[in-house]
C-alpha cells in the first residue's frame, strides 16, 4: 500500500467528522454553557436528613422559612421553600448556584450561607430534587432574576 492511499485518507476524514459530530451532540444534549448539570434522578431520603440537619434551622422543619435561627431581626427572611409561586420562577441550575455558592454569591442576602465546603455536589444536588418536592412544583419556564424578597415584620 502506497503513503497516499487515498481511501486511508478518507477514512481519517470520515473519523474525524464522526467524532465532531459525536461531541457536538454530547455538548449540546449536556446544555454548555449552564451554570449546573443536574442529575435526572435526586436521592430524596437522603436529601430530608441533609435538610433536616443544616438548612432547618433557618428554612424550618416544613421549610416554610421559620426555623429557630429565622427570627424578626433577620433582615430578609429564609426563603419560604413551600411557596410554590416564587419556587417556579427559578430554575434547578439557579437553585444549585444559590445553595453552593450562598446568598452573597448570588447578589442575594448573605444570610444564606454557601455550603459548597460542607456538602458534597451529589448532596447538593439530592438537595435541589428535596425542594422540588416541598414546592411540589417544577420551573415553569419564566425566569425571575428579581428579588422577589419577603420581609415580613410580623414573622414570629
Ligand atoms: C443561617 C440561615 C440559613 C441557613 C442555615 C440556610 N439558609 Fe437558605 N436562605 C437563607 C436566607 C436568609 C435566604 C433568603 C436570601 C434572599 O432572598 O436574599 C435563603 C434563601 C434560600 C433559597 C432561595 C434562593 C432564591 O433563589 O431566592 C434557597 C433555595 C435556599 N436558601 C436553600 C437552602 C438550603 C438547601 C440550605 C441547607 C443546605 C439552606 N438554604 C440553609 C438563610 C439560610
Amino acid at each position: 500500500m502506497s503513503k497516499k492511499d487515498p481511501s486511508k485518507f478518507n477514512f481519517a476524514i470520515f473519523l474525524l467528522l464522526l467524532f465532531v459530530l459525536a461531541a457536538s451532540f454530547f455538548l449540546v444534549h449536556k446544555g454548555v454553557g449552564m451554570a449546573a448539570s443536574l442529575p435526572e434522578v435526586y436521592d430524596l431520603k437522603k436529601a430530608e436528613g441533609i435538610y433536616l440537619k443544616w438548612c432547618a434551622q433557618c428554612h424550618g422543619v416544613k421549610g416554610k422559612g421559620d426555623g429557630v435561627n429565622s427570627t424578626r431581626d433577620m433582615a430578609i427572611n429564609p426563603r419560604d421553600h413551600t411557596d410554590a409561586l416564587f419556587m417556579v420562577t427559578r430554575t434547578d441550575e439557579q437553585f444549585k448556584e444559590v445553595v453552593s455558592d450562598g446568598g452573597a454569591g448570588v447578589a442575594k442576602s448573605p444570610l444564606m450561607p454557601p455550603w459548597s465546603a460542607t456538602l458534597t455536589e451529589e448532596e447538593i444536588d439530592s438537595l435541589i430534587g428535596y425542594l422540588r418536592k416541598l414546592c411540589d412544583c417544577e420551573f415553569e419556564g419564566v425566569v425571575s432574576h428579581g428579588k422577589l424578597r419577603r420581609v415580613d415584620t410580623d414573622f414570629r
